[in-house]
């Protein structure tokens, strides 16, 4: 690799012109017709450099004659540092060898190399090219013993990565609600709307106001790959859509909300982007109260699951036939959820329910209490016919079962039926602390429940849940549903 120049260490702004630097190597000069044999003979005694060209015009004015450049380790006109096979070619062939010189700048390097050489010596052990994109957004995450320098590393970081218009910093402190982090703009264009594309959706988004996490890209697959096209599906805490999007894209009857009035208008937005009609329903309510709205809006919608369509299949001579759909290929990871069966009776409902607030979702979880309780006759086959749910959680246990379980049980007031909880595990998010997503098939016995007493609900909101929001704005904000 060819060294950055020497420069002044620490400072604060960059000068890309502090970059430019004539380098110096050995080179043979041939007719341009041996290029090729040179270049085979030669091997890693030329000149490997990215983005350096290793053949050029012969400085002796001659069209015909090319220089060949050799590596860097090669030190003289003997090609001392050279391989005996290189020696002995180019003395059998009589070329001339010969000195060469040509100019390199700031583009050649990459942004790491460039921080490495520009930033104070003690702090370029890790230096800090590495960001997260989302859009045209590079979002990093810099220590404190950078942030004298961030506006130079966001420069360097835009100005080597063409695709990106904008570098920001997180900076520590997120929003304890609404779960997006506080952020400043390093180095390009100050606009936050990002567009993204995710399970082959679109997505656009004020990126310092909502929640979008690109590496849950695998989890919002997983769990839209499990829903059927026919299932209806409810989205507690939804973002801007990505569990949502998808699932309404594949055909499920899709209710999504969020307490963000900014996921809100871009969940609507989203919707037209993706061209989805009226199978999705968007709310921007506490997740609690939306439980109870979702199902009774869907209710009272008149709701009926569509019949099944039946798969063309091709016969065994290539002609087609129908056949009984099968499932999607269900992953280890969903075995907890069991076939969905046909329902012919009267009432219908939601066939599942997911809630992405990993934490806090748990304490949401006592809106289901009751929430069906009446509905005995109307609800015959519980187990096949109350809702799956999928709450996503930490845990810092070592038995994450256990604990994970437990810990709903505690606030439903009702055990799990053992043979339908899964605890997937999502992501770490610590060290010691893990993302994960049970999923369980709401009990009959906490469905059914006469006794609706939630355990948080009577608790009075925190300053930081629902901030500066008076009992009107909160009742415009309840009646805000699309
Ligand atoms: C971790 S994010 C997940 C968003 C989305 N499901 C995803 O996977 O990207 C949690 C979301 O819950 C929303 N939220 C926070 N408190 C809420 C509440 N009480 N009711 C409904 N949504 C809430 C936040 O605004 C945020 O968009």
């Amino acid at each position: 690799m060819i060294p950055p120049p020497t420069i002044q260490r620490g400072l604060l702004t960059l000068d890309r012109a502090l970059f430019k630097k004539s380098v110096s190597v050995m080179a043979i000069r041939i007719p341009a017709n041996m290029t090729m044999e040179c270049k085979k003979a030669l091997g890693t005694d030329l000149l490997l450099e990215p983005k350096i060209r290793n053949v050029i015009e012969s400085n002796d004015g001659e069209k015909s004659r090319r220089l060949v450049l050799l590596s860097l380790a090669i030190k003289n006109k003997d090609l001392e540092g050279a391989s005996e096979k290189t020696k002995e070619f180019v003395k059998g062939k009589g070329i001339d060898v010969t000195k060469a010189e040509f100019n390199i700048e700031y583009d050649h390097w990459t942004a790491d190399e460039i921080l490495r050489a520009i930033l104070p010596e003690e702090i370029i052990d890790e230096a800090p090219s590495s960001f997260t994109t989302v859009g045209h957004i590079a979002h990093m995450n810099l220590k404190d013993e950078y942030l004298p320098f961030k506006h130079l590393i966001g420069q360097v970081i835009l100005d080597k990565n063409p695709n990106l218009r904008t570098v920001v910093n997180k900076t520590d402190s997120i929003d304890t609600t609404f779960r997006f982090f506080k952020m400043e703009v390093l180095a390009g264009e100050d606009n936050m709307i990002a567009e993204v594309k995710e399970s082959g959706c679109r997505f656009k988004f004020d990126f310092a106001h909502v929640y979008w996490n690109s590496r849950l890209h695998t989890e919002h697959e997983r769990l839209v790959k499990m829903f059927r096209a026919t299932d209806a599906v409810c989205d507690v805490m939804a973002g801007v859509g990505p569990f949502a999007m998808p699932a309404a894209k594949k055909g499920c009857m899709v209710y999504a909300n969020d307490l963000n009035p900014v996921s809100y208008k871009y969940m609507i937005e989203n919707k037209t982007l993706n061209k989805i009609k009226d199978n999705l329903h968007i709310y921007n309510l506490d997740g609690r109260e939306f439980v109870r709205k979702a199902v009774e809006d869907l209710e009272k919608s008149g709701y009926k699951r569509p019949p099944e369509a039946p798969v063309v299949a091709k016969g065994k001579k290539g002609g087609a036939k129908a056949s009984v759909p099968k499932p999607e290929p269900t992953p280890a990871s969903t075995a907890a959820v069991e076939p969905v069966v046909e329902r012919s009776h009267a009432f219908q409902t939601f066939d599942h329910f997911v809630m992405n607030l990993p934490a806090t979702a748990i304490e949401f979880l006592d809106a289901f209490r009751g929430l069906f309780h009446g509905r005995e006759e109307q609800i015959p086959e519980p187990k096949t016919q109350l809702p799956m749910i999928h709450c996503h959680c930490f845990s810092k246990s070592d038995k994450p079962d256990e604990d994970v379980r437990e810990r709903v049980e505690a606030v439903m007031g009702g055990q799990l039926d053992r043979d339908t909880v899964k605890l997937h595990w999502v992501r770490k998010v610590a060290p010691n602390k893990d993302m994960y997503c049970i999923s369980f098939r709401l009990p009959a016995e906490i469905a059914f429940a006469s006794d609706v007493k939630r355990k948080f609900e009577s608790e009075p909101e925190s300053s930081d849940t629902i901030s500066g929001t008076s009992d009107t704005a909160l009742a415009e904000k309840r009646a805000k549903t699309e």
